[in-house]
Parts: C-alpha cells; structure tokens; sequence
C-alpha cells in the first residue's frame, strides 16, 4: 500500500531511491563558484607557475632599472591620466574585431574578393590596437603579485592567441579564402572574450589597479593615534587609528600622516624609505609627497590621503577627510 501524497517532504516508496537532494545543490552551488574555482585552478597550473616566475626574474630587473622612464609610467596610465589605460584601451580591439564579425554576417556577396575590404580593415585597425593594449597590460603586469601574475598571464597568453587567430584570419582574408578567414575571426573573437572574462575577474573581484583607499574615511573624529613622545624623528611610523592603518612621520617638529596602505597594490608606505618628504612605496616604487600626497612616481595614478593632525595633551591625534554629521544642539531638534 502507498503513503504518502507525493508531495515534496514525503519519504520515499520502499524499493525506490530517494533523489539525492544533494545533487541538485551542488549544482547549484557550482553555477555560482565556478569563476572562483576557474582562478584556483589557474593558480595550480605548475606550468603557468614556471613560466609566471620565469618571466618574473627576466622582467622585474629591467623594470626596476628603468622605473623612472617616464614612457613606462605612461603605459599605466599614471598621474597624468588618473586611470590604468589597459582597460580603456581593451575596448578598441574587442569592438573593431566584433565589427569585423557584423560585416562579415551581413555580406551577401558570395564571390570570393582578394584584398582589404572594409571588414579586413577593422580586422588590421584592432590588431593594431591590440598591440598597443598588449604593452599596457604587459607593463600592468609587471606590478602585479601573487595570484593576481599568474591569472594575469594566463589572461595574457590567451589575448595573444586572439590576436594569432586574428592575424591568421587577416592573411586568408587578404588572399581570397573569406570563409576560412570568417572561422579564424569567430574564434579569435570568442577567444578574446575569454581572457576579457578572466580580465574582468582580476578587476571586480581582485581589485587589481583599482585604488586601495577609495573608501578610507575614517576616523570621522579627532581620534588619539600615538604618543607623542613614542614617534621618532625622520622615521616612518606604522599606527592604527579607528581601523584606518596610517604613516605617522616627524621631521624638524613638523608632523605628517599619511595612508599607510598604497593606493596602488596595497603595500605598506611604512616600510619604505623616506627622503625629501617623499615616501617610496616598498613593493612597486611609486613616491607620494608626505605633505599632500601628490604621485610624483606611478605606477600609482591616484594621490595617496593625508591626515590633518594635532598634538594634545602628549597624544598625537588624526582626524579623516569625512568629518562626523554636526549633532543637533540640546534642546533643538533637527528638521
Ligand atoms: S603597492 Fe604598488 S606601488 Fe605601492
């Protein structure tokens, strides 16, 4: 005899296996873990390893030799622009290559050409571009770490598949083979939008070139930071003041407060020297003045928060760029 009405919740008929209800929320569980699961695995390419190491020693050096090239700086966007400029100028192969694909889809003309035509022209303009796009990220890449290096060059040897393919795609367009040149062009495409998923990742979720301070505000009072007789003279000194890690520096009785953690990739400004009231970040190199926080060497972009400060009663005390909302005062109400 049957139990049960069937319903969600019911046991299940003797001789019947139950579904397995874990199967369908590991499905599900999977749906949204896969792009974090995607980058661990990159992470434990030993191949990717290597060769992220290997290019690591040959470019750190040339890097570190020529930090103060201004053309390098340039390549990150840096002061001048204010943003990183791989991003911006990952647009322009992505949108002329998916021209190439529109032109491609919409010619009725089935007779093969030999030559440039219009879509062999963007296919040429975007190589181009990827080129250009190509020597930011690569500069980018030099001043990234850990984890982020190596989905990075992954990201970076899939872009310069993209960009074979694209090649390949133009050379059989130029000599008349349009239907081999459309495939090459469609992975090419398809290829592309692969790394830039892989792109994206490193930005939204790992805030590669994204500024470290954007949202450093606190502490929203006059808050105590350290004593005034613990802070020596022309030495960078690491405090915490409600949370907000801060550079605390003393030179000929003037005091300066700065964001410990770099707008850049984070390193520690405390850690790293200080000469003519210029603080050198330890893991990069960019410089911040001690006394506004100006770039005065990327690859940071964004000028790095300084802190008002004042002595009183022996404490060194640090208040944030966003003061506490006024309280009404007693007796008022507020409107
Ligand atoms: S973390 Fe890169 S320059 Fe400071």
């Amino acid at each position: 005899m049957r139990t049960g009405s069937g319903q969600a919740g019911d046991p299940a008929p003797a001789g019947q296996q139950a579904e397995p209800a874990i199967s369908s929320s590991s499905a599900t569980t999977r749906l949204v873990t896969w792009h974090g699961d995607l980058a661990g695995w990159l992470d434990r390419l030993d191949w990717l390893r290597t060769l992220s190491d290997w290019l690591t020693a040959a470019l750190g050096p040339v890097r570190e030799r020529h930090q103060d090239n201004l053309v390098l700086e340039l390549l990150h966007g840096g002061r001048w622009v204010g943003h990183p400029l791989h991003p911006a100028l990952s647009d322009l192969p992505i949108g002329l290559w998916a021209g190439v694909m529109v032109l491609d889809a919409t010619d009725r003309d089935p007779a093969p050409r030999r030559g440039l035509d219009a879509a062999g022209m963007l296919s040429a303009a975007g190589i181009l571009a990827a080129g250009a796009t190509a020597l930011t990220g690569l500069n980018d890449w030099t001043v990234s770490n850990d984890q982020d290096r190596r989905v990075g060059l992954f990201h970076g040897l899939l872009n310069t598949a993209a960009l074979g393919l694209q090649g390949a795609s133009l050379g059989t367009r130029v000599a008349g083979h349009r239907g081999t040149a459309r495939a090459l062009g469609a992975a090419s495409l398809a290829v592309t939008a692969a790394a830039g998923y892989l792109g994206g990742h490193l930005v939204f979720t790992k805030g590669v070139m994204v500024s470290r301070v954007a949202w450093a505000i606190e502490p929203r009072r006059w808050t105590r930071a350290l004593q005034e007789a613990d802070l020596p003279d022309d030495s960078p000194t690491a405090v915490v003041a409600e949370g907000r890690q801060i550079m605390l520096y003393r030179h000929r009785g003037s005091l300066y407060a700065i964001d410990n953690i770099c707008s850049h990739a984070g390193g520690l400004l405390s850690r790293g020297p200080v000469a003519d009231l210029t603080v050198t970040c330890p893991l990069h190199g960019s410089r911040f003045a001690l006394a506004d926080g100006r770039v005065s060497r990327g690859p940071a972009g964004q000028p790095q928060p300084v802190l008002p400060t004042r002595i009183r009663n022996g404490w060194i005390e640090v208040r944030g760029s966003q003061p506490a909302p006024r309280q009404p005062a007693k007796g008022r109400t507020q409107p």
